[in-house]
């Protein structure tokens, strides 16, 4: 990977304690973080329960007083359902997974309507192939790096060749602006090797929250080695 990136790093509240989730999430945001992202899961798409537009719009004032986004990542088997709540909550972007829209063209110019930006999330065995039409639309592709449901997984490491195969279709189709972002498995050891295959948006959830350090000491761990990884960042 050539020229200087604006890798970000997505902070997901997955793993935050919610028993003081104003304070974990503005922790991340003093600490620089302008991407903070919402795990939604409805135990059919994906075997665990999370959380709702509530939490979303609660978390909207803090957001905004940071100029951060809120991105929504929709594990659920019938989003179309919920886009315009989400929105309305104060979602800024929503991105859904291939296997739930069936007919995900309009899912997209729906979000795009609604005023979010929109992203298309791919499982690990789901092919980038089923991406090919519809990357023009989109604002982001989110490349699972485990299955969805779980925070704390190991990334699956032929990720890597499927994060660098979409960077090249991308190029090669003119499509830079759509960012590749990366869920699942990242921390300072993966974090590299992501960034290195072409990840522009790095989404971490047990390796900034947890309870070994604080969410500042672990911010500064992965941007330490997303800096080893040879590419530099304009901003965070
Ligand atoms: C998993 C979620 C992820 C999760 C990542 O289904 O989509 O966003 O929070 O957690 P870590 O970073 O712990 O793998
Ligand atoms: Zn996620």
């Amino acid at each position: 990977m050539s020229g200087k990136e604006n890798i970000q790093i997505a902070a997901s509240i997955l793993s935050a304690d919610f028993s003081r989730l104003g304070e974990e999430v503005k922790e991340a945001l003093e600490a620089s973080i302008r991407w903070v992202h919402v795990d939604v899961m409805d135990g059919h798409f994906v075997p665990n329960l999370s959380m709702g537009p509530q939490v979303v719009r609660s978390l909207r004032p803090t957001a905004d007083r940071f100029g951060s986004r809120l991105h929504v990542h929709l594990m659920i088997t019938e989003p179309d359902r919920y886009l315009a709540e989400f929105v309305r909550a104060g979602a800024s972007s929503l991105s859904v997974h291939v296997q739930t829209c069936p007919h995900l063209h309009r899912t997209i110019q729906e979000i795009r309507t609604l005023g979010a930006r929109s992203g298309v999330a791919l499982n690990p065995a789901t092919p980038l192939s089923t991406l090919e039409e519809i990357l023009p639309e989109l604002d982001f592709a989110l490349v699972m790096t485990v299955e969805p449901g779980f925070g704390g997984q190991e990334f699956i490491p032929s990720s890597l060749d499927k994060i660098d195969r979409l960077r090249r279709m991308l190029k090669k189709r003119g499509l830079d602006r759509v960012l590749i972002a990366v869920d699942g498995g990242i921390h300072a050891q993966t974090v590299g090797a992501a960034v290195r295959a072409g990840a522009t948006v790095l989404v971490a959830g047990s390796a900034i929250f947890n309870e070994r350090a604080s969410v500042a000491e672990n911010l500064r761990e992965l941007r330490f080695a997303i800096e080893r990884s040879g590419r530099t960042r304009k901003r965070w």
